[in-house]
């Protein structure tokens, strides 16, 4: 069990670059512990870098990332013990194609523990159950549609129990029927299993009304950080411009000059 006392993710300072570039600079970010957040911001704004930085992925310039209180390690070793605590849906699922539902599921399990068959198995048949995709155990990735898979992604994120889920553009690709059964089920899993999740997506209407923090990063920074009805009722023209989908406005599109804005 983690120390719910503790924020499950804290950003000081943190600088992240992509060979000389700046992506991303003054991040300061505090995420509750059982909290749901939102990450977001037009295409390219850096969204899934600043995830890389959560997962180790990419180590920060300068400033510090901490998960539950620890620093994120950059020695491999414990990188991959840490890594065990998150669980992670990428953008678009990287579901092994060769291997059943069950098999897709199963694979955290087989990789990183030394559970007894029958013991593995109930496993996978609990997170399956979790996400509503008993029956299509023995299925094919093949045969699922694509808010099928992308539950069947999520039941293998949660395979080893990690206290903090991050989800990268959950809902691309899904219509809104899909869609609605993605968050709802992230809101579900959130409160029953006791997790703590960050949603990063460009998908604002569908995404806010589950999260209990927003944080928009545009021009290379946080732009804001608050409650959706902060963010919903903002007069700000940079905001209103995201929110409204707006091409004209204050974000910068041009990566110079979200470049020269970051540095
Ligand atoms: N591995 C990489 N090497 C170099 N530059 C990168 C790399 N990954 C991302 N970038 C650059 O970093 C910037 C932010 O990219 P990122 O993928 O984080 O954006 P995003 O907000 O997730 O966008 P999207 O909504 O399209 O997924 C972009 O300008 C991108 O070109
Ligand atoms: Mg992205």
């Amino acid at each position: 069990m983690t120390d719910a006392s503790l924020p499950a993710v804290r950003l000081q300072a943190v600088r992240l670059d992509r060979g000389r570039r700046a992506i991303l600079s003054g991040l300061d970010l505090l995420v509750p512990g059982g909290s749901i957040t939102a990450v977001l911001g037009p295409s390219g704004s850096g969204k899934s870098t600043l995830l890389s930085a959560l997962t180790g992925e990419l180590v920060p310039t300068s400033g510090c990332v901490e998960l539950f209180g620890t620093p994120v390690p950059r020695n491999a070793r414990a990188l991959l013990t840490m890594r065990k605590s998150l669980g992670v849906l990428l953008q678009g699922n990287g579901l092994l194609t060769d291997l059943t539902v069950a098999e897709n599921v199963a694979l955290p399990l087989r990789t990183h523990t030394r559970l007894p068959e029958p013991v593995l198995q109930a496993l996978v048949r609990m997170k399956l159950h979790a996400v509503g995709l008993l029956a299509a155990a023995d299925a094919w990735p093949r045969e699922l549609s694509g808010g099928m898979a992308r539950r069947v992604a999520l039941a293998r994120a949660l395979a080893l129990d990690p206290p903090l889920m991050l989800y990268d553009e959950p809902l691309t690709g899904l219509d809104p029927i899909a869609s609605g059964v993605i968050t709802a089920l992230i809101q579900r899993l959130n409160r029953s299993l006791g997790l703590t999740s960050i949603i990063v997506s460009h998908h604002v209407r569908e995404t806010l009304p589950i999260c209990d923090q927003v944080v928009v990063i545009a021009n290379g920074r946080i732009v804001f950080a608050g409650v959706p009805a902060a963010l919903e009722s903002t007069s700000d023209p940079l905001l209103r411009q995201f929110l409204d989908g707006q091409p004209d406005g204050p974000i910068a599109f041009d990566a110079q000059v979200r470049t020269r804005d970051a540095a």
